[in-house]
């Protein structure tokens, strides 16, 4: 079974340690566990990917999502939209990017990220937590830019 963990605090450190198959969280809930633990995000993360995990994926509103995978690592910038509400941004990342993963699972991270930075994107754009018509990921997907260094 293929899992997806967003969480933070202590339901963040015990789910991770299990190896989801994505761990999904934004910068704040990363450092905060890494300061509560007394260690750094790096060495979180390089756990999370030796215990299992496919991606290690952090958020960060409007600034660069940064992407972390045992064979490469990833910076994803998200498309400029008019800023609504980002509340639920991070739902809608994780809804597209298990969208991705379901329909298009040999697409690879890059093609994941894609759908995922355009669907959070889409619901900042509304001021209620629901992609915005105007905005929809459709029309936000070819401007998401990933970029990839690999060999990690
Ligand atoms: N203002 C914005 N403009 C463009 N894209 C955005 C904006 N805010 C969020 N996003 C997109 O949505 C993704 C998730 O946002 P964010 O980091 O705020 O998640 P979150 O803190 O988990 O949100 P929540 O917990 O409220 O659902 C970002 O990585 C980005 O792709
Ligand atoms: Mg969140």
């Amino acid at each position: 079974m293929r899992t997806l963990l967003d969480a933070h605090g202590d339901a963040l450190g015990h789910g991770a340690a299990a190896g989801p198959t994505v761990v999904k969280v934004n910068r704040d809930e990363l450092t905060g566990l890494a300061d509560a633990a007394g260690t750094d995000a790096g060495a979180l993360v390089r756990g999370w990917l030796a215990a299992g995990s496919e991606a290690v994926i952090v958020t960060d509103g409007a600034a660069p999502t940064r992407v972390d995978t045992a064979s490469a690592r990833y910076t994803v910038e998200s498309p400029r939209v008019p800023t609504r509400s980002a509340v639920g941004s991070g739902d809608a990342f994780a809804a597209g990017l298990v969208r991705s993963l379901l329909t298009d699972p040999a697409g690879g991270w890059p093609a994941h990220l894609r759908l995922a930075a355009a669907c959070g994107a889409s619901n900042a754009a509304s001021v209620l937590a629901r992609l915005a018509a105007e905005h929809p990921p459709s029309a936000l997907i070819d401007r998401v830019v990933v970029r990839t260094e690999a060999g990690r």
